[in-house]
C-alpha cells in the first residue's frame, strides 16, 4: 500500500561538505505517506502482516498526546481495513485536545484515556491481558512499535539503500529504528544514533529491545560494535529546544527545502553537523535517514511562535 520508491536518496551539496571530502545524502523516508511517514510504516509493516495471519480485527497499541506512532497506526490500519484502538497517556484528554488525536479519532481509531499511573503500565503482561480481556482479538503493538516487528521492518530499509555508504545517521527514541539498522549493516559500515532523551542509554536500550526478541548475546554485540553514540544533542530532553535548534532548522529547510522537526530528526541532523565540524567524518559517505516526524511537533512549532518554514 505504502511505495517505498517514494523515499528517494537525496544528494546534499556545499562547498564546506567537498572540503572535508564528504558525500552526504537524505534518505527520504519522510515522503512515503503524509500520516504514515518516516519510520513509522517500517516499524508497522510487519506488525500488519502478522495482524492479518493471527485474523486480528485490529492493533491496540499505546502512546502520548502527540503521538506519531498513535497517528501512523490509526492511518495505517484505516488504510488496510483493520480496527485500531488507541490506548492514550492523560485521563484529561479527549479526542478533540489535540489536532493529532482528532486526526486519529477520524481515521476511526477508538482512543481510551488513562491516568499517567496506569499507563506505566503499558508493557506489563497482565495490564495487556486485562486490556485484551475488554478488547478481544485485538493485536497488541507496544509503545513506538517497539518489538521484533518494528525492528525487522527497519532492517529492511537498508537493504533499499543502493548509495554505497560507511555511516548511517538516525534520531533514537525507542531503539527500535536504531535496531532494525544496526542489524542490516555489513561489517565496514557504522550507525550513528542520536538520543532525543537526556540521560538515555542508548547502547542499554539497544541491548534490552534486542535481547527481549530473542536474540543471543553474541548476535547483540556484533551488531552493536558498530553503533556510535551522539548524546549531547538531546537541547535538555524529550520535546526541548532552543532557539539555536530552530534556527538551524530553518536554515537547513531555506537552503535545501527539506523539513525537519525539533523533536527528531532536526536534533540527529544538528549533531551530525557538529561531528562534521568536528573532522569526524572527513572523506565518509553518510546517509541521514529522514524518519519523519513533522506532522506530530506542528503543535510544538506552533507554540515557538518561530516560523520555521516561512522563509
Ligand atoms: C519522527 C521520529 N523520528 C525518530 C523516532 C525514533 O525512533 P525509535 O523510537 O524507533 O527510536 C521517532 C519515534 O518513534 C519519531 O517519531
Amino acid at each position: 500500500m505504502i511505495d517505498f520508491k517514494k523515499s528517494i536518496v537525496q544528494p546534499i551539496q556545499s562547498a564546506s561538505l567537498d572540503a572535508r571530502g564528504i558525500e552526504l545524502f537524505v534518505k527520504r523516508d519522510d515522503l512515503l505517506h503524509p500520516d504514515i511517514s518516516g519510520n513509522k510504516w517500517r516499524k508497522l509493516r510487519f506488525n500488519v502482516i502478522q495482524c492479518f495471519k493471527n485474523h486480528n480485527a485490529g492493533i491496540l497499541t499505546f502512546g502520548g498526546a502527540y503521538s506519531n506512532h498513535l497517528l501512523a497506526t490509526a492511518a495505517a490500519s484505516a488504510e488496510v481495513g483493520l480496527k485500531s484502538i488507541g490506548i492514550v497517556r492523560g485521563d484529561e484528554l479527549t479526542s478533540e485536545s489535540n489536532a493529532i488525536l482528532k486526526r486519529c479519532t477520524s481515521y476511526g481509531m477508538e482512543l481510551q484515556f488513562v491516568s499517567r499511573e496506569l499507563y506505566q503500565l503499558r508493557n506489563d503482561r497482565y495490564y495487556q491481558e486485562n486490556l485484551l480481556i475488554q478488547n478481544s482479538n485485538y493485536y497488541v503493538v507496544p509503545e513506538g512499535g517497539a518489538n521484533y516487528l518494528g525492528m525487522i521492518g527497519c532492517q529492511e530499509l537498508v537493504s533499499q539503500i543502493e548509495q554505497p555508504f560507511d555511516v548511517i545517521v538516525s534520531a533514537q527514541g525507542t531503539s527500535t529504528t536504531s535496531c532494525g539498522l544496526a542489524l542490516g549493516l555489513d561489517d565496514s559500515q557504522r550507525l550513528m544514533v542520536v538520543p532525543v532523551l537526556k540521560g538515555y542509554d542508548s547502547i542499554g536500550e539497544m541491548q534490552s529491545l534486542m535481547s527481549r526478541s530473542a536474540m543471543a548475546e553474541d548476535a547483540i554485540d556484533f551488531a552493536l560494535s558498530s553503533v556510535l553514540v551522539s548524546d549531547e544533542y538531546h537541547f535538555g530532553g524529550y520535546g526541548k529546544y532552543t532557539w539555536e535548534l530552530l534556527e538551524f532548522i530553518r536554515s537547513f529547510h531555506n537552503r535545501y527545502r527539506i523539513k525537519l522537526d525539533p523533536i527528531y530528526t532536526g536534533k540527529a541532523m544538528y549533531a551530525l553537523q557538529k561531528e562534521i565540524d568536528s573532522g569526524a567524518m572527513d572523506g565518509k559517505r553518510i546517509v541521514f535517514l529522514h524518519t519523519g516526524g513533522v506532522q506530530g511537533a506542528q503543535s510544538i512549532i506552533e507554540k515557538s511562535g518561530f516560523d520555521l518554514f516561512g522563509g
